[in-house]
C-alpha cells in the first residue's frame, strides 16, 4: 500500500546519495591531481635550477659544468632544452622536448607532441659575475605517468563509488522499509478503527430508524409537532446511515484481497443504471445520451462496479443543472473496457480537479447545489476501480461540464 511511498523515498535518497558521491570522488580527483602536478613542476623547477646553476655562455658557447652530467640527471622521461639570451636554441638532451619556442614570460609549457603530453618548466641563466640574464633552460617531462596514475585513480573512484552505492541501495532498501513500517502499522489501524466505528454505529442507527419508523406510522399517538421532529430526526439518521455505509465500504474496500471475481456485464449494469435513474433525470429534464456497445464483460465484483458507475451518473445528474444532458458513452478500447460519463453541469476548476478523489472533499459550489453530500463519492470509486486494476481520468470546465473516463481490463470468458 505504501509501496509508491517507499519507492519514492528510495529514489529520492539514491539520488542526493549519488550527488554526494560524485561531488566527493570530484573533488578528491581535482586535488590529487593538482597537487601531483604541483610536484611535478616542482622536481622539473628543481631540476632546471641545478641546470641553470652549472651553465654558463662564453662569447655565446654553453658550457655545461662537470660536475652536471646531464645525462646521469635526467630521468627517462625527461629532457633539457638550453636556449641563448636571444631565445635560440643553443643543446638539447633527451627525448621529451617541446617543439614549441619557448616564452620568457611564462614559466610553465604544456604541448602534445606525438601523442605525448609534455609539460615543461623554463628557467633564465644568469652569469656569475653580474648577474646578467645570459639564457634560458627548459626542462621538460612527458605526462604519460601522470596520466596513468590519474587513470588509475579514476578507476578506483569509479571502482568506489558504484560499489558504495550498490550497497548504500540495499541499506536504502532496508531502511525505507523500516521507516515505512509503523506507518503502515497506524495507518492499518487508523482504517480498522473506521471499520470497527462505523459497523458498531450501524446497530444504534438501526434502532432509531426503526423507533422513528414506529412513530411516523402511528402519527395518531403524537402531537403533530412531535411528528416534525420525529420526521427531522429520521432524515438525518437517514443520512448519517448513508455516511457509516461509505465510510464501512471505503475501509473494507482497501482491507479486501480480490474477492471473488466473476466475469461481469458492464453493459447490464449501466442499463438498469439508467433504468434506476431515469425519474431522477426526468425530473431535472435532463436528457440521457446513450451509448454502450455490447458484450463488455470485467472479471470483477458486480456491487462494487455497480456503485462505480452509480456514484458518477448520481454526480452528473446532481450537478447538472435543469434541462442539461448527460451522455453515457462505453466502448471496448484495445484491451480495455473504456467507460465515458459526461455532463453539462457545474464543471470544475483544474485545482478542485486535484482534489476531487480525497476523502470528504466538496467544491464550495458543490455545497450550495446540493447539500447533503459528504465527499466520499469518488473515494469509493476510485477505490474500487483500483481494486479492479482500472484507471479512473477527468477532465472538466467550469460551467461547461466534466466528463468522468473509467477504463478496465476487459475479460475474454
Ligand atoms: N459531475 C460533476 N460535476 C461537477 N463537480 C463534480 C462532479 N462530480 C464530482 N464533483 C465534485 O467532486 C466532489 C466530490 O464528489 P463526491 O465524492 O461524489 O462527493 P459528493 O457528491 O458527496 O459531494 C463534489 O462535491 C463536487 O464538488
Ligand atoms: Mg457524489
Amino acid at each position: 500500500m505504501f509501496q509508491k511511498t517507499q519507492y519514492k523515498f528510495l529514489l529520492s535518497y539514491i539520488v542526493i546519495f549519488t550527488a554526494l558521491l560524485a561531488t566527493f570522488a570530484l573533488a578528491v580527483r581535482f586535488v590529487f591531481s593538482h597537487s601531483l602536478k604541483e610536484k611535478l613542476i616542482e622536481n622539473l623547477t628543481i631540476l632546471g635550477r641545478n641546470a641553470a646553476i652549472s651553465s654558463e655562455f662564453d662569447d655565446e658557447k654553453l658550457n655545461i659544468d662537470s660536475d652536471f652530467p646531464v645525462r646521469e640527471f635526467i630521468a627517462r622521461h625527461q629532457a633539457l632544452q638550453w636556449f641563448d639570451s636571444q631565445c635560440k636554441l643553443v643543446l638539447q638532451q633527451g627525448e621529451y622536448v617541446l617543439s614549441l619556442p619557448i616564452n620568457p614570460e611564462q614559466k610553465v609549457q604544456q604541448q602534445r607532441v606525438k601523442g605525448i603530453r609534455l609539460q615543461s618548466v623554463t628557467l633564465p641563466i644568469n652569469s656569475y659575475e653580474n648577474n646578467r640574464l645570459i639564457g634560458y633552460v627548459r626542462v621538460s617531462q612527458s605526462l604519460e605517468d601522470f596520466d596513468e596514475t590519474i587513470a588509475r585513480l579514476d578507476i578506483g573512484l569509479g571502482c568506489g563509488v558504484v560499489i558504495t552505492l550498490a550497497l548504500s541501495c540495499i541499506g536504502g532498501v532496508f531502511l525505507t522499509r523500516k521507516a515505512m513500517q509503523p506507518i503502515e502499522e497506524s495507518f492499518l489501524k487508523l482504517k480498522q478503527f473506521t471499520a470497527d466505528a462505523s459497523h458498531e454505529l450501524r446497530s444504534p442507527l438501526m434502532a432509531i430508524t426503526a423507533n422513528v419508523e414506529v412513530a411516523l406510522e402511528n402519527p395518531e399517538e403524537f402531537r403533530p409537532k412531535d411528528i416534525k421532529k420525529f420526521k427531522a430526526i429520521a432524515s438525518a439518521t437517514d443520512q448519517m446511515t448513508c455516511l457509516v455505509e461509505d465510510l464501512l465500504l471505503l475501509a473494507r474496500s482497501d482491507q479486501v484481497e480480490k474477492p471473488r471475481y466473476e466475469a461481469v456485464n458492464i453493459e447490464e449494469i449501466l442499463y438498469n443504471l439508467l433504468e434506476l435513474y431515469e425519474l431522477q433525470a426526468n425530473h431535472k429534464k435532463i436528457n440521457f445520451k446513450v451509448n454502450i456497445a455490447e458484450s463488455l464483460y470485467v472479471l470483477g465484483d458486480n456491487v462494487q462496479l455497480t456503485r462505480v458507475f452509480a456514484n458518477l451518473i448520481e454526480n452528473a445528474l446532481q450537478y447538472t443543472p435543469l434541462c442539461g444532458a448527460v451522455e453515457i458513452n462505453a466502448v471496448r478500447n484495445g484491451q480495455q473496457v473504456c467507460v465515458k460519463v459526461k455532463d453539462t453541469g457545474i464543471g470544475m476548476t483544474p485545482e478542485q480537479l486535484e482534489q476531487i478523489f480525497e476523502r470528504f472533499w466538496r467544491a464550495s459550489e458543490a455545497r450550495s447545489y446540493r447539500a447533503g453530500g459528504f465527499g466520499l463519492g469518488l473515494a469509493i470509486v476510485k477505490s474500487f476501480v483500483k481494486n479492479h486494476s482500472g484507471n479512473i481520468t477527468v477532465t472538466s470546465q467550469l460551467n461547461i461540464g466534466s466528463c468522468f473516463t473509467v477504463s478496465l481490463p476487459m475479460h475474454r470468458s
